[in-house]
């Protein structure tokens, strides 16, 4: 038996997703080893499955969400979570971000039947500019089943073609007891757009989101940015959008290095995420593709002082900064988020992977790691595995 062994939990009956697995590690290091109340307290488990009906007495086991549409952040003493069934627009909140199993829950916002936004809401993700909570979140009408009319238009096939961003605005300084209204769809052109995020720079606010380069292109998924005037309205006509990235290098197409087209190259999931040390803004995105092993985290890096608006003052990172650990069974890993620890001296990364690559999307659950900085002021983000890990500062 290796370090890892896969045992099949009893009497459980897995509501959907990983299949009712109970991961086990062995030997346990020693840090986690002892029985003291402190020893637990201090090494823990980001885990991964459905079902789980034994409770470790050593580690903190989560995680019973196999949604990866998740993304978290830190606000007066809590972390939240939003994420989506798919069908709405839902808020978690915790006092510790690595055990989210019995925490309160809220749904924010469901949409009408009817609209270009009822269904397939992914990625939402909650920000507080200027005072005021935004959910930016993608949807399609009609679980976007293309028409022939639509379809014959695109080279390949035709996936997510009616995708769009859309935004609800809360008022209070709270996000838990704000109510969320819808606003406004975010301007794309009428284009394809997905995992939109907000990007802010002294010189404004802006969208960076997944695009094509044209209606119907279908591959590959770029990254595109737009100016806009507040956090609703885009200020930039067409003629001024500006695709920042594309999936061009070997590791950001799948398989790996692929030759004959663009077909499933994607570039998406972008994250602002700036080294508050040196100023250094940094776009962590997610590339090739989320369904299988090779999902990775790309950066992209703006010259400081630059324009966001300027392809060239963007840098890409040669080679990904977050990719597949296959001695620690952790593969796709990507679409992350960042938080500080408890008391603000340890950054984290959120993310989504999966234990077994065959699967496909529903393998996926959320993990969260530690990472530290280079010392050129990059994120050095660890090899992704399962622990156990140190909890986070503070906690
Ligand atoms: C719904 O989406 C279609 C296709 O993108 C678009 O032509 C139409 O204007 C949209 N409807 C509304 C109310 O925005
Ligand atoms: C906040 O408001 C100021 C003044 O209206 C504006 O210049 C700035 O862009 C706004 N910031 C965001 C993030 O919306």
């Amino acid at each position: 038996m290796g370090m890892l062994a896969l045992l099949r939990a009893p009497s459980t009956a897995p509501r959907e997703g990983t299949g009712g697995l109970l991961l086990l590690l062995s030997p346990l290091p020693p840090r986690c080893s002892g029985e003291s109340t402190s020893s637990r307290r201090n090494c823990w488990l980001f885990m991964a499955v459905e079902g789980l009906t034994r409770k470790s007495r050593t580690y903190f086991r989560t995680n019973s969400f196999s949604e990866p549409h998740r993304w978290v952040f830190r606000h007066d003493g809590w972390y939240y979570m939003t994420y989506t069934t798919n069908d709405d627009v839902t808020l978690l909140r915790s006092q510790v971000l690595t055990d989210w199993n019995n925490v309160e829950s809220k749904v924010l916002f469901t949409p009408p039947p009817g609209k270009n936004y009822s269904t397939d809401l992914w990625a939402p993700e909650l920000h507080q500019l200027n005072g005021t909570w935004y959910v930016i979140f993608t949807a399609d009408p009609r679980s976007d089943s293309p028409s022939p009319e639509v379809d014959m238009y695109c080279p390949y096939n035709c996936p997510a073609v009616h995708h769009r961003m859309y935004v609800l605005e809360g008022h209070g300084s709270d996000p838990w007891s704000a109510n969320f209204a819808y606003k406004t769809q975010l301007d794309t052109y009428d284009q394809f757009a997905i995992d939109g995020t907000y990007f802010q720079h002294t010189s404004g606010l802006y969208h960076i989101y997944s695009c094509w380069t044209t209606q119907y292109a279908a591959w590959p998924a770029n990254l595109c940015i737009t100016k806009l005037e507040n956090p609703w309205t885009v200020a930039s006509p067409f003629s001024e959008r500006q695709i920042i990235s594309v999936p061009s290098l070997p590791w950001e197409k799948t398989p790996y290095g692929r030759a004959e087209n663009d077909r499933l190259s994607s570039n998406e999931g972008p994250q602002q995420l700036t080294n508050l040390r040196t100023g250094q803004q940094f776009l962590i995105y997610s590339a090739a593709r989320s369904d299988n092993r090779n999902y990775c985290l790309g950066l992209l890096e703006l010259t400081l002082g630059g324009d966001p608006m300027n392809p060239s003052d963007w840098h890409k990172h040669q080679y990904p900064v977050f990719y597949q650990n296959p001695a620690e069974s952790a593969f796709g890993v990507g679409h992350a988020s960042f938080v500080l620890s408890p008391d603000g001296t340890e950054d984290w990364i959120v993310y989504h992977g999966m234990q077994d690559p065959t699967n496909g999307w529903s393998a996926r659950t959320i993990r969260a790691q530690k990472f530290t900085w280079n010392d050129d002021g990059t994120p050095n983000f660890p090899k992704p595995g399962y622990g156990p890990y140190e909890t986070p500062s503070g906690q």
